[in-house]
Parts: structure tokens; C-alpha cells; sequence
């Protein structure tokens, strides 16, 4: 046994100067002074030997372990030196190059703009409003006065959301995606009584894709409804926003036009803001940009809506957000609001 127990220090002793990393290091020792390894095991037969042999034998046995565990301790100091060795030998830290910036966060251009619009209007004494982006027909184009055969009812035009609904006082009717914001007139009467002095910001969807339209798009709706509202008022006031919104010099005029729920309907335009009025290919030498649909509430969008049309007038409009902020910023292709670039973003 004393034989073995020599062979097993020599062989250790070997094997612990050759190792060359922390990993080896441990797995020799486990190997050999582990509660498995082999001088446990030389150990373990020592109980069938008689007192005086085991006495002598146990001596031996502790001077191989102390000898072992003082290679061992030798190793691990020696593998740690090539361990650092290896690292002051390999890639070194620059500490002269410059640190990665963090970029802070950037106001996308349409919620600024959708936010200076109602604040545009804020200070002229409208409040703030808002209605569902999924929206029953009746509200959207019902009330609204949108006939049944009406172009903008067609499946080519506007998302229908599956199966439709059963609501509280309506049979099963079709639920769409909101086409305008001109709904939250409709719900806006509905939950108050005149006058109403209000603007209603939201997403609007309808099925258009191409340079100048994306199927979501945001728009600023606003109704005026008091005794006595005329048309003067709605130029009045839609010119004074096109002033706040794009400076002082810009002029407007409105154009007749036709929408279901206003009568006489206009669309304004304000003078290009790139050639201020001259002619450029922005306007198409027009001198004109057309920003947005108005006209005085139709009487029966009042009768839908609970107000009486003897007693009250009142005026509605909507624009587009992102038509918008294209002018103001003078960005030339739409997709652009909608690709998430921080390049582009950080422009603005
Ligand atoms: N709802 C119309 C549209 O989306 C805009 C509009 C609103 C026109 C209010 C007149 C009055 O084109």
C-alpha cells in the first residue's frame, strides 16, 4: 500500500506541473484529494490492516496529502500567472476612443403637428374631443348624412370590420374603421347641448396606398354650433388657424365644393408656402394648396345628433394631418412620416 501511495504523489506531482490552466488545476484535484479521488480510495482500505500497519501506513498517507495539497496550491498560483500573462499579451482597451452617444428621443413631425393644430385652436376657445376608432356606420356615415349608395361606403373604400355587432339600440349594422373624425361630431352633440365650440384629433383609415395616401392617417376635426353661426365666421376663423399655423403672410380663400353633411360645403386652400403664391410645381403653378373641407353643419346632421336646426347653425371642418406637417416641413413623400427612421426623424 505504501508502494501505491508513493506511485500516486509521483504521478500527481506529474500531472500538476504539466497543467497550464485553472481547469486542469481543478479537475486534478478532484481526481486525486476529492471525496472519490484515488488517495481516499488508497485510504479506504487501510481498516482491514492491523493497528501498528495502519499507524505507519496513516503517516504516510497524510504526508502524501499535505505534500499534495502543496503542489496543488503551487499550481493554482502558477496557472493564474499565465492566465493574466495570456490577457496583458492580448487585445489591449483603447481608453482614448471616443464613448457611444445616446441620441435622446425626437417628437415624431405628426404629433407636433396635430398637437400645434389643437393648440391653435385652444387659444381661439375650442376645447378637445375625442370618439372610437372603430365606429358603428350609423355614426360615421348615418348621421353624417352619407346616403346608402355613397362612394365612400364601398368595400373598395373604407375597412369593415368582420360580422359587425349587436348595440345597445341599433339592430346588426356593419362597424367600420372610422373613414374621418366627422363621427365625434355625431357623439359630441350627442353628449351635450349647444353651443359647441370643439376640435377632435384621431387616427382615420381608409383603403388607399400609394405616394400620396397611407390606409392610416391622422385628422384634426372641428365644429362650431351656436345661435346664429354664418359662413363669415368659418372663414373668419379658418383663416385666422391657417395664420397661426403657417405665418402671417399666408392668405386663404375657399373654393365650393360638396360634402353629404355640410351645406354649402368649401374646401380652403392657403397660398403655397413654397413660392408664396407665385407658381412653383408643388402648387402646379397655381399659386394654391388645397388644406382642408368645411362647410355650415347639414340640418339633418342635427336632427341625427338631437339639435333642433330651427334653433341652432354651425359650421365643421377637417383636415389632414400629415398633408400638414408635409407642407409646414416641406417633407415630399409621405411614406416617409411612416417608415420609423431616427434619421428622419431627427430632422424635425
Ligand atoms: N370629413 C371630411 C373628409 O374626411 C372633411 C370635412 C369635415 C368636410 C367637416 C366638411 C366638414 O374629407
Amino acid at each position: 500500500m505504501k508502494e501505491r501511495l508513493k506511485a500516486l504523489a509521483q504521478a500527481a506531482k506529474t500531472e500538476l506541473l504539466a497543467a497550464r490552466a485553472p481547469e486542469a488545476v481543478e479537475a486534478l484535484r478532484v481526481k486525486y484529494l476529492g471525496k472519490k479521488g484515488e488517495l481516499s480510495a488508497v485510504l479506504g482500505g487501510m481498516g482491514k490492516l492491523a493497528p501498528d500497519e495502519r499507524r505507519a501506513l496513516g503517516e504516510t498517507a497524510n504526508a502524501v496529502k499535505v505534500q499534495l495539497e502543496g503542489l496543488l496550491a503551487e499550481a493554482v498560483g502558477r496557472v493564474e500567472e499565465l492566465k493574466l500573462e495570456a490577457e496583458l499579451k492580448g487585445p489591449k482597451l483603447d481608453v482614448t476612443l471616443p464613448g457611444r452617444g445616446r441620441r435622446p428621443g425626437r417628437r415624431h413631425p405628426v404629433a407636433q403637428t396635430l398637437e400645434d393644430i389643437v393648440a391653435v385652436f385652444a387659444r381661439l376657445g375650442f376645447s378637445v374631443e375625442a370618439g372610437p376608432e372603430i365606429e358603428l356606420d350609423w355614426y360615421n356615415f348615418e348621421a353624417l348624412n352619407v346616403p346608402a349608395d355613397h362612394p365612400a361606403r364601398d368595400m373598395q373604400d373604407t375597412f369593415y370590420v368582420e360580422g359587425g355587432t349587436l348595440h345597445a339600440g341599433f339592430s346588426r349594422q356593419p362597424v367600420v374603421l372610422r373613414t374621418h373624425t366627422s363621427p365625434v361630431q355625431i357623439r359630441t352633440m350627442l353628449k351635450q347641448k349647444p353651443p359647441v365650440r370643439a376640435v377632435m384629433p384621431g387616427r382615420v383609415y381608409r383603403k388607399d396606398s400609394d405616394q400620396t395616401h397611407t390606409p392610416m392617417f391622422h385628422q384634426v376635426e372641428g365644429l362650431l354650433v351656436d345661435t346664429k353661426v354664418s359662413l363669415a365666421e368659418l372663414k373668419g376663423t379658418l383663416d385666422a388657424f391657417a395664420k397661426a399655423f403657417f405665418g402671417a403672410k399666408v392668405k386663404t380663400r375657399a373654393r365650393p365644393s360638396f360634402f353629404p353633411f355640410t351645406e354649402p360645403s368649401a374646401e380652403v386652400d392657403v397660398s403655397c408656402v413654397f413660392c408664396a403664391g407665385q407658381g412653383c410645381r408643388v402648387c402646379k403653378q397655381t399659386g394654391w394648396l388645397e388644406v382642408l373641407g368645411s362647410g355650415m353643419v347639414h340640418p339633418n346632421v342635427f336632427r341625427h345628433a338631437g339639435y333642433d336646426p330651427s334653433q341652432v347653425t354651425g359650421f365643421a371642418f377637417g383636415m389632414g394631418v400629415e398633408r400638414l406637417a408635409m407642407l409646414r416641413y416641406g417633407i415630399d413623400d409621405l411614406r416617409t412620416m411612416f417608415e420609423n427612421d431616427y434619421r428622419f426623424v431627427a430632422q424635425f
